[in-house]
Formats: C-alpha cells, structure tokens, sequence
C-alpha cells in the first residue's frame, strides 16, 4: 500500500513538471514516504531524516551544505553542495502521527503530510514552490481518495492500483485506523477504467489493494460487491491475473471464493491475518472474530475446487498473552496449513487503544515466541512445498539469474519459482514450468 502511496506521489510530481534524479543530492524535493505500523520502522525515519541535517541546522541549502559524508554513513558519496534549496517532505503514517512535531525534531523538513490527505498535495508543492516555509496536510476526516492522473509504477508487468483507503476497523493493536482515516472506496467505473488504461498499457497482472480491501463497498450506483469487482477486473482483456490484498477475516465471504473458483485470472491466493489463534486474544485485539469462526473460513477455501494458497499476518506477544494462548497460535498453525506468513512481535503504538494494556511480556518473551513460530511455519512451508514437486505452474517470468539458463517469477499462488529454461525467455512472459524441488520458501523447478 504505501510502495504504491509512493507510486502516486511520484505521478503528482511528474504532473507539476518535476523528473526524477538518479541521486539524492541533485534533488530539488525530497519526499520520505513513512511507516508507523511498528516502533522500529518509526525509528528509522528520524535516523533518516538526520542524514539530511544541514549543517548549521538550518534548512539544507541556506548553509554550506549538509553534514560531512562519514556522519551520512557514505550515502552521499562525491555529493558536492546542495544545488539549490531542496524541499524535505515526510509522508506516510509517521507524518499523520507525529504531525508538527516532526518539525520541531527536524527544522529542515518543510512538508508534513498523512495518507488522508494527499489528494491536497499539488496544491502544498505549489505553495512551497511560492515560497512558503512550511505546510501540513493532517486531516483524517475525509470521505475523498486520492486519484492520480499519473501514476510512475516501478513494476512493468504487475501494477498496484488501490481500491479503497483508510480502514473503519479498531483492532486495538493498530496505528492505520488513526493514521490513514475512515474507509473510503473508489467508484466501480474508476477502478474499472484504470484497469483497462493498465492493459492498453502493457500491463497483464493487476493487485486491488486496501487496509480491508473486502469491505470494499462501490460507492456509484452500480453497487458492485467486491468479489463483482474481481470478476469484472479479470474480463478485462489484456488482464491475465488479478490479485487482491489484504483481506479481513469478518468480511471474507463465500462469493469471493466463489469467484477464484469460476474464474482462472483472479489468482489462488489469499491473504488473510489472522493474528492469533487464542480467541481470548483476539477479543483483547478487537478482532471481531474468534478461533472457530476465522477457521471455519480456512475451510471454506481448502474445500473450493481450485486449491488456493492461503498466507497470513502474526502478532506474538500481545498484552495478557499466556503461553497457552501462544500454544493456541501454534495449534492453529497447524490447522490452517498456511503457504506463508508474516509475524511480528507486539509493538504498542500511539494512539492505540492497547498502549492502554500493560505491555507485560519481556521482549526476550517475545523473541522466543517469534522464534518458535517462525520454524514451525517454515517446517510447514517446507512439506506443503514439497507435495508440489512433479506438478506444472504458470510462470510469469519477472527476472533472468546472473546464472546461465536460470529464470525466476511467480505462480498464481504467489509462489516463487526458480527455474531453468534453454530458450531465451522473454520477461514478462508466461510460460509452463514444471516443480523439479522445494524449499519452505520457493519453488525449483524446469521449463517444460
Ligand atoms: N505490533 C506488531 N505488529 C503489528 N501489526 C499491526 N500493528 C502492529 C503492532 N502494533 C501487524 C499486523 C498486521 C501487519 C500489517 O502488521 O499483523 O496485519
Ligand atoms: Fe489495522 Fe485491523 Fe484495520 Fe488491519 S483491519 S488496518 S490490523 S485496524
């Protein structure tokens, strides 16, 4: 979501007239997109922006330049001065949360502005560009998203493109409700016309991206559900796949399995946090579901007639979590038979209704359980991985290996495979490999 935030910002700049530099100190604007969702990725954009530190503290530009190369770790190698004053900006989650305070910490930024409230950006470049010293954008009540008429993606082949922002849920763990505002969907027609102007564009794989991307709730009179959607983005010809991120357990339907079932471009995968596997957890996080219920829906994907991949986001050590609640998460593990995971240690954020609860386990607790968990799920990974050699995959084939004859690029099911070929293929392709090995994170496999 963010990668993409910054996709979009990139096009605003790219409206106004502005290019991109190679190198950071023949920047004019330099925008920092921030994440707030762990205190760890919060710490390094203030370690960041002290790079930028000019020298006499003032802003960059108005001194003689910025601090020396050893106190920037060498990242401005052979950097003469700054040509010009540059603009700092912070954006992201870090900016909505820390608000003004972020100039105090670092006078050289200029710019401060939230997710919510980037569809103000043009007009805050401009008055910056006019001379004004410091502008915000921090509001969150907004029922706007933020549309570009450029947007510069990084990927030739598979594009991001946002569905529905901010998030209405209240999982007492998390920054994005406070961060990124109340739920908002894009029109039905919106998404749908970008989808073609990515396929007219080159584009074969498009990801629906939102914080609860299934709540997704079509604001035009088409009244399109969310599973709709993914059907009509898969019609789209030129479209090969469609992928969709992240999905909430509450709102996870059976139509939307339904859907992958009945149409081969929407891909076998689903991503779906469950967070932990102790119910009396997932009340103290707000998640509106218990063990049974988010388990009952695993089984409603493990029983559709395309097998689907399913992966999940973790928290361990959550305020009041027992070793048999963890023990829980563990068992669950092994229920769901997850294709990945992501997870992490509890982390108390601000303006979260859980830095209210004592954040009782010790982070050497904490680290012991993510430890335990981690191997667990690569074991899992490894076996489920395993059951696939001797199948065939469609391969979109994304990157050619220094190696001789060796190509890697992902199945339908997100799945990483490393293949060999004799051709010459060309990326962008999709070819049919054939599973010759396994590890718990990719595929081996051989062109057939
Ligand atoms: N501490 C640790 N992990 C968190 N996540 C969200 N908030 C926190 C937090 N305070 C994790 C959740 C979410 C993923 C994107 O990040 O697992 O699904
Ligand atoms: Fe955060 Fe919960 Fe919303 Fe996901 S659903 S973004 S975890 S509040």
């Amino acid at each position: 979501m963010n990668e993409h935030d910054s996709e979009k910002v990139a096009g605003v700049l790219l409206t106004r007239g502005y290019r991109q530099v190679e190198r950071i100190d023949a920047a004019d604007v330099i925008l920092y997109n921030t994440c707030s969702i762990r205190e760890k990725a919060a710490q390094k954009v203030y370690s960041r922006l002290g790079e930028l530190r000019p020298v006499d503290g003032t802003r960059p530009g108005s001194a003689s330049g910025l601090e020396p190369q050893e106190r920037t770790g060498g990242r401005f190698k052979d950097r003469g001065q700054w040509r010009d004053r540059p603009i700092i900006g912070v954006l992201g989650c870090l900016a909505q949360q820390e608000g003004e305070q972020i100039f105090e910490r670092a006078p050289w930024v200029s710019l401060v502005c939230g997710s919510a409230s980037y569809r103000k950006l043009p007009q805050l470049i401009e008055e910056l560009e006019t001379g004004n010293r410091r502008v915000t954008g921090l509001e969150t009540e907004t029922d706007e998203t933020f549309e570009t008429e450029i947007t510069r993606r990084d990927n030739p082949w598979r594009a991001y493109l946002t569905i529905i922002e901010g998030c209405d849920k209240a999982c007492s763990y998390c920054v994005v409700p406070f961060t990124r505002g109340p739920e908002r969907s894009r029109s039905s027609e919106s998404v749908l016309r970008e989808v073609r102007q990515l396929a007219d564009a080159g584009y074969t794989e498009v990801q629906l991206l939102g914080q609860t991307v299934n709540s997704y709730a079509d604001p035009s009179a088409r009244r399109m559900r969310f599973s709709d959607l993914l059907v009509a983005a898969a019609e789209v010809p030129g479209i090969r796949r469609v992928r969709f991120t992240t999905s909430h357990p509450r709102e996870f339907g059976k139509d939307i399995v339904e859907a992958i079932e009945a149409v081969p471009g929407i891909c076998e995968h689903v991503h779906l946090p469950v967070q932990s596997g102790s119910t009396a957890v997932l009340r103290a996080m707000a998640r509106t579901y218990t063990r049974d219920e988010y388990l009952a829906k695993i089984e409603m994907m493990r029983a559709a007639k395309r097998e689907i991949s399913i992966t999940t986001d973790i928290i361990v050590g959550f305020p009041g979590e027992t070793e048999k609640d963890f023990e829980e998460t563990l068992s669950l593990l092994g229920v769901a038979q997850y294709d990945g995971a992501f997870s992490f240690k509890y982390s108390p954020r601000p303006n979260t209704p859980s830095l209210r609860m004592e954040d009782a386990i010790p982070e050497e607790e904490k680290s012991r359980r993510l430890a335990i968990l981690i191997e667990r799920q690569r074991e899992i990974q490894r076996a489920r991985n395993e059951r696939l050699v001797g199948k065939a995959y469609e391969v979109l084939v994304e990157g050619k290996s220094r190696r001789e004859s060796q190509w890697s690029g992902h199945t339908s099911s997100n799945r990483v495979m490393n293949f060999t070929s004799q051709r010459e293929e060309s990326l962008g392709d999709y070819v049919q490999v054939k599973v010759t090995g396994a590890t718990p994170n990719s595929l081996v496999g051989e062109r057939s």
